[in-house]
C-alpha cells in the first residue's frame, strides 16, 4: 500500500513516500481503507523520536493517529463499507494513518457522524477524546464550575471549550488576538489575549474567587500562570507537561498529565453530539497527503487554528 513513512528519527527530511506492507488484521481488529487523516503535534514528536520512552517503536514507522475511512471486511459489529473514524493509537508505534490502510482493535473504532464528511471526521477523534477525557475523566469538571483552558484555538482547545460549555461550566481561555473571535464562536465566556494582556491579572479580575479546573494545552511557562489562579482543592490537568507535584501538594490540588486513550464508547457520544449539532467542528484546512511535510511543519510552528486534515490521495 502507499504510505508516508520514515526509518530513522529526525526532521521532516526523514519522511518518505512509497510502498510499504499492508497490515493484516488480527482477531478483533478492523481493516480500514483510509480516505483522510489529520495532523497532530504528536506526529512530529514521534517523527523526532520524542515518544520512544513511552512505547515501543518499530521501523518503518507510518505517522498519524487519526483515522477516517471505510471498513474493508465485516468485523465485530462493523459491516463492509461502514463509514468509521477512530483515534488510531495502538500498543506499538508502527502502522499509523498517513497510509491507504490501517488495522485497529474493534474497541477503538466508531461509526463516523452521519452529518459530516469523511474529511471533517478525520479532524475529530484524537483531539475530541483528549478534551473529553482530560476534562471529565481526570478533572471531573462539573456544571457551575469555572475552567481555565490555555491554548483555546488549537485542536484540543476547540473541543474542550465546547464540551465544558455543554457541561454547564464557565470557560476562560487564552489565545492570540487573531483567534479571539474564533474561540468566542466556540462558546468561550472570557477570552484573554496572551500576547497583549497579563494573563494572571486578567483571570483574577474576571474570576476573583479562583479557577476550579485548569486544562493546560500549552505547557512550559504558561503552567506557572495557571498555578497562580487555581483554587485550593481544584484540579489541574496538563496534556503537555507533568504539573509540579510540589505545587499540587502545597495548594491541595489534584494535578497530573493526561495521555489520551482510544475510546470507542466516548467517540460514539461525541459523534451523537456532532449529529445533534450540539458540537461544532473546529476550523479545518484540507490538504493533500503529498503536502504532509509542509502540514507537519505548520503544526510544529504551533500557530494552526483548529485542525489540518490530509486527503489520502497518493
Ligand atoms: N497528552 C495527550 O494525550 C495529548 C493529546 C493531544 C494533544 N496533546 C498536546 O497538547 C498540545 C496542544 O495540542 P493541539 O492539537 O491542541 O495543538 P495545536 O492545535 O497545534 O495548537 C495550536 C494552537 O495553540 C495556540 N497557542 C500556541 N501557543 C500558545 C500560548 N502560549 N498560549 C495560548 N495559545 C497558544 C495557537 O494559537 P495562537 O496562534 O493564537 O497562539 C494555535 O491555535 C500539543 O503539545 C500536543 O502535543 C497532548
Amino acid at each position: 500500500m502507499k504510505a508516508v513513512y520514515f526509518d530513522s528519527f529526525g526532521a521532516n527530511d526523514v519522511l518518505k513516500f512509497g510502498d510499504v506492507e499492508r497490515p493484516i488484521p488480527k482477531q478483533d481488529e478492523v481493516l480500514i481503507k483510509l480516505t483522510h487523516t489529520s495532523v497532530n503535534p504528536v506526529d512530529y514528536k514521534i517523527r523526532a523520536g520524542h515518544l520512544q520512552g513511552m512505547m515501543p517503536h518499530v521501523f518503518p514507522i507510518i505517522p498519524g493517529w487519526d483515522a477516517s475511512g471505510t471498513v474493508v471486511e465485516n468485523s465485530g459489529a462493523f459491516k463492509k463499507g461502514d463509514r468509521v473514524f477512530a483515534y488510531a493509537r495502538t500498543g506499538t508505534v508502527k502502522y499509523g494513518t498517513y497510509a491507504e490502510y490501517t488495522t485497529l482493535p474493534v474497541s477503538s473504532v466508531a461509526k463516523a457522524p452521519a452529518s459530516i464528511s469523511a474529511a471533517e471526521a478525520a479532524a475529530v477523534p484524537l483531539v475530541a477524546l483528549t478534551a473529553w477525557q482530560a476534562l471529565f475523566d481526570f478533572a471531573d469538571l462539573k456544571s457551575g464550575e469555572t475552567v481555565f483552558i490555555s491554548g483555546g484555538s488549537g485542536g484540543v482547545g476547540s473541543f474542550a471549550i465546547q464540551l465544558a460549555k455543554i457541561k454547564g461550566a464557565r470557560v476562560i481561555t487564552t489565545t492570540s488576538g487573531r483567534n479571539m473571535d474564533y474561540v468566542k464562536s466556540l462558546g468561550a465566556d472570557i477570552v484573554i489575549d496572551y500576547t497583549t494582556q497579563d494573563v494572571v491579572q486578567a483571570v483574577r479580575a474576571s474570576v476573583p474567587e479562583g479557577i476550579d479546573v485548569v486544562l493546560d494545552c500549552v505547557g512550559g511557562d504558561t503552567q506557572d500562570q495557571a498555578w497562580r489562579v487555581i483554587k485550593s482543592e481544584g484540579r489541574f490537568v496538563s496534556i503537555v507537561d507533568s504539573p509540579s507535584a510540589a505545587l499540587a501538594r502545597e495548594k491541595n490540588v489534584k494535578a497530573g498529565f493526561w495521555f489520551v486513550n482510544p475510546d470507542a464508547p466516548r467517540l460514539n457520544l461525541i459523534s451523537e453530539l456532532i449529529d445533534a449539532k450540539k458540537l461544532q467542528l473546529p476550523a479545518i484546512s484540507v490538504r493533500s497527503i503529498n503536502d504532509a511535510a509542509a502540514a507537519l511543519a505548520e503544526v510544529e510552528s504551533r500557530r494552526v487554528r483548529g485542525k489540518i486534515v490530509l486527503t489520502l490521495d497518493f
